[in-house]
């Protein structure tokens, strides 16, 4: 039996849902979408008629949403309401690693899936599709399908049926749309034929239908733990060798462009940076570890874990070198911090490589300055766990900064937040950043003036030339 899908419920209006259903929504104008979530401040967000206001900064996004919103795509908190009228639901709630308890620090915390399964077995009606798009453990799918099939109704209602199905997201922040309307390819893991082509037949009126792949559940599940875990491989190899250009005079950007080249290698994923950030790929291989220990494969589990491991050191290997750099001590120093995204083109934080380095540093003493385009002050201060200054008044014509040891103030004009610092550091490889003007920022900065660039955007000899003091990542040729 074929199901044709005529109403979409997603719950969940975070950075996966959001864009996801946008998506479906402008390529399948046949399709009734609604994104349901417990927050209805995010809600309101999403329904914002100013775009700039959308909850999630993701180029592109903004034109679907004036296309679609209030046609075929509504943001509410009605869960119950829009589960009920579902004949397909998209779980796409966050799952972050459990804080407390069996596998804490590693395992996925599952309660928001728990709870969604929950109210889905409570308010769906006749036969429902659930379609897990969170990056679940291996398995999380049978949890699911438990909780549906222990729910049924009062004798006198019609009995419910669901189908279960995997089908992980593979875009990445920042380039969420260009990935949905163009996907390397859809994964589908499922038990039953017809729920695996009536979500198939959703995809297929834009994906080609040889993209489209179908597993087991498990299969499918695995599939994106793996392929979260093999891109963060890539970023500490490349993180680890960037150390060693920095010991014995190599270039990692000709390093990295030299093994880029052999095509069994491939040259995305090559460029170093301040350590990688974003909700996946810790979590994910973190997942892996758990799940390899469960099954008493120790070695696995370590081999994976290492990519953590080097992630954390080398996070704090760029404080450190700072710290070097300015004779030892950045207490009474003004560093600009440019960049808290943890990677361009978003204004997600979660486990930016920014948090750990700002923090090393207010720790020292350091007084910071940090500026980044689409990152508001709120969200730094909830990541700091530290309040910004209010206001200060002429601090940037000081020349000590004292007064302000381990403290920060967020600044929009990227030349004020530069202006009298001791050091500029730049963790996000956004665009302004390339365009800057060295010429002004070594007449306003304090003298020496040093430039840190953990994400290897600029050319040494411009920057040197204004005689500034320049560190890049990765660039031995600078440091021997
Ligand atoms: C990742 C996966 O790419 C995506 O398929 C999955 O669905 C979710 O997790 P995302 O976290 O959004 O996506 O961003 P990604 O582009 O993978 O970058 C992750 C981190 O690695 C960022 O901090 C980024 O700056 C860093 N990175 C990436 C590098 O340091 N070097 C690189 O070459 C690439
Ligand atoms: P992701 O990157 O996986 O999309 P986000 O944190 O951006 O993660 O989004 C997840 C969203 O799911 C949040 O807006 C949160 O409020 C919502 N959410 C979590 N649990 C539930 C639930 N039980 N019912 C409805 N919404 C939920």
């Amino acid at each position: 039996m074929t199901f044709e899908i005529k109403n979409i419920c997603c719950i969940g209006a975070g950075y996966v849902g959001g864009p996801t259903m946008s998506v479906i929504a402008d390529k399948c104008p046949n399709i009734n979408i609604n994104v349901v979530d417990k927050s209805p401040e995010r809600i309101a967000l999403w329904n914002s008629s100013n775009l700039e206001l959308l909850p999630i900064y993701e180029p592109g996004l903004d034109k679907i949403i004036a296309r679609c919103r209030d046609k075929n795509l509504t943001f509410s908190t009605k869960i119950k309401e829009k589960i009920s009228a579902a004949d397909m639901i998209f779980i796409s709630v966050n799952t972050p690693t459990k804080t407390k308890g069996i596998g804490a620090g590693q395992a996925s915390d599952l309660k928001w899936v728990e709870a969604c399964a929950r109210e889905v077995a409570l308010s769906a009606k006749g036969h429902t599709i659930v379609v897990e798009k969170s990056t679940l453990p291996v398995k999380t799918a049978e949890v699911i399908k438990t909780i549906l099939e222990a729910s049924q109704p009062n004798s006198n209602e019609l009995k419910k049926t669901f189908d279960v199905l995997s089908n992980p997201e593979f875009l990445a922040e920042g380039s969420a749309i260009s990935d949905l309307e163009s996907p390397d390819r859809v994964l589908i893991g499922g038990e039953s034929n017809d729920a695996i082509i009536a979500l198939s037949n959703i995809y297929r009126n834009w994906v080609p239908t040889e993209k489209i792949l179908h597993t087991n559940i498990w299969s499918s599940e695995l599939s994106k733990l793996t392929a979260n875990a093999f891109l963060a491989q890539r970023i500490s190899s490349i993180n680890s060798i960037s150390a060693l250009c920095e010991s014995t005079g190599a270039d990692i950007r000709e390093v990295a462009r030299a093994i880029g080249l052999d095509s069994r290698i491939g040259s995305k994923f090559l460029n170093c940076g301040p350590g990688f950030g974003g909700s996946c790929f810790k979590k994910d291989i973190l997942n892996l570890v758990y799940l390899s220990r469960y099954y008493n494969l120790n070695e696995v589990a370590d081999f994976w874990e290492s990519v953590v491991k080097l992630n954390n050191w080398h996070q704090h290997r760029l404080s450190e070198l700072i710290i070097q750099n300015l004779f030892k001590t950045v207490c009474g120093k003004k560093i600009c911090i440019l960049g808290f995204a943890f990677k361009a083109n978003t204004n997600d934080t979660r486990e930016t490589a920014a948090i750990k380095i700002c923090k090393d540093l207010l720790e020292e003493g350091a007084f910071l300055c940090i500026n980044d385009p689409k990152v508001s002050k709120e969200q730094i201060h909830n990541d700091l766990g530290l309040e910004s200054l209010k206001s200060l008044t002429n601090y940037s014509k000081r020349d000590d900064f004292f007064n302000f040891e381990g403290q920060w103030i967020f600044e929009d004009s990227i030349y004020k937040a530069i202006e009298n610092s001791d050091a500029v550091v730049i963790l996000t490889e956004w665009d302004e950043y390339k365009k800057i003007n060295w010429s002004k920022v070594a007449k306003i900065m304090r003298k020496p003036s040093w430039i840190f660039d953990a994400r290897s955007i600029l050319e040494s000899k411009e920057i040197i030339s204004h005689g500034l003091l320049f560190w890049r990542i990765g660039d031995g040729s600078l440091n021997v």
